[in-house]
């Protein structure tokens, strides 16, 4: 198995047949961030109204409201798309809260009913750090996330 596979296994074997959100969101932060390499922060936002809500994450505090369409996640649940952000200088609008971040991702959460319910958020203090494979992976997460979670 590469790495990305015993990743997403460790990630369904922790899963198992808990359904909670939150608890789940909790063990998929602690997983991308403890197992994937150079990444200084991994965490969920979830919606709620016409805003983005800080969830369970690693890292350094993070800012709690992103409002819909506003920063890389924001953009993310507006698009419905992961959104790859090579360099976050480069990104206009991006919200810092981690000056160490440079590059980060933003897969979002969609549920089997096309809704949008979260994202869950990468950050990198390398510069262009995330490639198709890890986007792959991290989109077959959050799909992993949503299945075997109440949302
Ligand atoms: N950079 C994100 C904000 C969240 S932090 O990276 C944890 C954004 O622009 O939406």
């Amino acid at each position: 198995m590469s790495g990305h596979e015993i990743i997403y296994e460790r990630a369904r074997s922790l899963f198992g047949a808990e359904r909670d959100a939150v608890a789940n969101a909790a063990n998929l932060a602690a997983i991308v961030y403890g197992e994937l390499p150079d990444v200084n922060w991994a965490g969920f936002y979830f919606t709620r109204g016409n805003e983005l809500v800080l969830g369970p994450f690693q890292g350094k505090p993070a800012c709690v409201r992103i409002a819909f369409g506003r920063g890389v996640c924001g953009t993310a649940w507006a698009e419905a798309r992961t959104i790859v952000v090579p360099d976050v200088h480069a990104f206009a609008g991006h919200i810092a809260c981690d000056t160490a971040s440079n590059s980060e991702i933003v897969v979002p959460l969609e549920r089997s009913d096309g809704v949008v319910v979260g994202v869950l958020d990468v950050d990198s203090p390398l510069r262009d750090r995330f490639s198709e494979g890890d986007r792959s992976l991290l989109e077959a997460l959050a799909q992993l996330y949503v299945g075997h979670s109440d949302l």
